[in-house]
């Protein structure tokens, strides 16, 4: 069960199938990166005001649950720059050190990609606040009497910093990113679009109508949307189905469990979990947790946000709440008020 989870919802847990379809589908260009309109247009503008002026563009700070493309817009936006782009995260940041070896070896205009900004160490993320307003790191060397501090000066260079949880980041980082984006989770239409780019991408066919089904059905997320047509192809192909029908992906969406309104198996986990232990709420996220064997960050940046996005979860000042959409979508009765 758990399984059949990770390969449809989780941001996290990735195969090698995974990363090479991932790694393919990976839009290149502005053009090429579908929907999220607002933050195209916006990027587009200072894309190309850093290229007239040559300089550095701006810091960016990509923010949004898991799958909807923020590390696939950072490559996107170094391509459109023609600058490199060095990747790591802030978990993989050990200590100030690393991090000064990864500034020092940028070329001017180049991006420095850091993934789960929100986890850096306090230590490493003091190193940055320098290193983004004026381009310099001091660093202390040596130990007991020798030791010193020295200037280290930086190449101008543009740090393209990447969260689910924009919360968690503090307010000193936070401030000095002079672009912020938050990325939207993506509509039908949309979705249906990186469906039929990626289906060309794996040289398949599919029903316009099955399509359709896929992007409704895809919880507003490109990485979902891609995964589930992965897996509508193989029971298509099993069939020896030539293009992929509409009978077969709804035949194979219910058997991955993926109901009507999109959610899986850990969403209606999280809805019942509330419902049958805490009577449908309030309960405090750490409680929700416990109860439904998954952790706070994975609920508050994956499952949360699609929950209430689309009316099933309310947030209120004493925790999390079902709505009466709820009780209706899993078919249990409404309690007695
Ligand atoms: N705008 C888009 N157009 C087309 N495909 C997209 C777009 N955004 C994302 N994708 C597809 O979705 C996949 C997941 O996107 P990506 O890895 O960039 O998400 P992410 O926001 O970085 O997720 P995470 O928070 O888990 O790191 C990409 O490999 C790509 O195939
Ligand atoms: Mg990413």
């Amino acid at each position: 069960m758990a399984e059949n989870k990770n390969e449809i919802v989780s941001g996290e847990v990735q195969g090698s199938e995974e990363e090479q379809a991932e790694f393919s589908l990976r839009p290149q260009t502005l053009d090429e990166y579908l929907g999220q309109k607002r933050v195209k247009k916006e990027m587009a503008v200072y894309i190309k005001a850093a290229k007239k002026r040559d300089e550095a563009l701006d810091h960016v700070l990509l923010y949004g649950p898991p799958g909807l493309g923020k590390t696939t817009l950072a490559f996107v936006i170094a391509n459109e720059l023609g600058v490199h782009l060095k990747s790591t995260s802030g978990p993989a940041i050990e200590k100030a050190g690393d991090l000064v070896a990864l500034l020092t070896d940028l070329n001017p205009g180049d991006i420095l990609f850091i993934d789960e900004i929100h986890r850096l160490a306090k230590p490493i993320e003091e190193v940055l606040y320098s290193a983004m307003e004026d381009y310099y790191v001091d660093i202390v060397i040596g130990e007991g009497q020798t030791t010193h501090a020295v200037h280290v000066p930086l190449p101008p260079f543009t740090l393209v910093g990447a969260t689910t949880l924009a919360g968690q980041l503090s307010a000193p980082l936070r401030g000095r990113f002079g672009i912020v984006e938050h990325l939207q989770y993506y509509t039908v239409d949309e979705l249906e679009k990186i469906i039929c780019r990626s289906s060309k991408v794996f040289n398949i066919d599919i029903e316009p109508q099955a399509a359709h089904e896929l992007a409704r059905r895809s919880r507003g997320t490109p990485r979902v949307a891609n995964r589930l047509l992965r897996r509508v192809r193989d029971f298509a192909q099993v069939k020896g189905e030539e293009v992929i029908s509409f009978a077969t992906t709804k035949s194979s969406l219910q058997q991955l469990q993926v109901d009507d309104e999109g959610l899986n198996q850990t969403d209606r986990k999280i809805l019942r979990v509330i419902i049958e232990n805490y009577r449908g709420g309030p309960v405090g996220i750490r409680t929700l947790a416990a109860n439904s064997g998954e952790d706070v960050e994975t609920i508050q940046s994956l499952y949360e946000p699609y929950l209430m996005q689309n009316g099933f979860l309310l947030m209120t000042p004493r925790g999390r709440m079902v709505t009466e959409k709820a009780y209706v979508h899993l078919g249990l009765p409404l309690p007695n008020k």
